[in-house]
């Protein structure tokens, strides 16, 4: 019982963690260069956005994982010419990383 315990106290802050690194990857692989968290355009969806459209779809990491991974086009509109990037330099956990950390997301109040 007291292994449990200890486990789950340790297991806490990762949570915290996780929002941190997918943030610093997310600068560091450019996504933030064309993506804003908030700020949503015709040609380029912003993670809340994004999170939005997917919450609650089961099939929504796995889609948005291949996405990440192999880029694409059409979805949000820009007149199909809005590309997602592929990268195919990213490992699966650090996909998986971005795409939960992007999930999470909640759309802020309009002021
Ligand atoms: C060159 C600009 C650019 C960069 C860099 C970029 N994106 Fe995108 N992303 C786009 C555009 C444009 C779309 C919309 C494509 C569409 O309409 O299908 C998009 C769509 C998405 C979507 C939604 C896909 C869907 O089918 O709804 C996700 C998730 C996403 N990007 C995550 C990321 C992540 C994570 C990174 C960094 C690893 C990243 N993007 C880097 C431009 C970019």
């Amino acid at each position: 019982m007291l292994r449990f315990v200890l486990f789950c106290l340790c297991l806490a802050p990762l949570g915290l963690f996780a929002q941190t690194d997918a943030a610093a990857l997310a600068k560091e692989k450019a996504c933030l260069g064309c993506h804003s968290i908030d700020q949503h355009t015709m040609s380029v969806p912003s993670y809340q956005k994004i999170a939005e459209k997917y919450r609650g779809d089961p099939a929504a990491v796995e889609y948005l994982s291949e996405k990440i991974r192999n880029g694409g086009k059409g979805v949000w509109g820009g007149g199909g010419r809005s590309l997602m990037p592929a990268f195919l330099n990213l490992s699966q956990s650090e996909i998986r990383l971005l795409v939960d950390w992007i999930l999470s997301m909640k759309e802020t109040p309009a002021q």
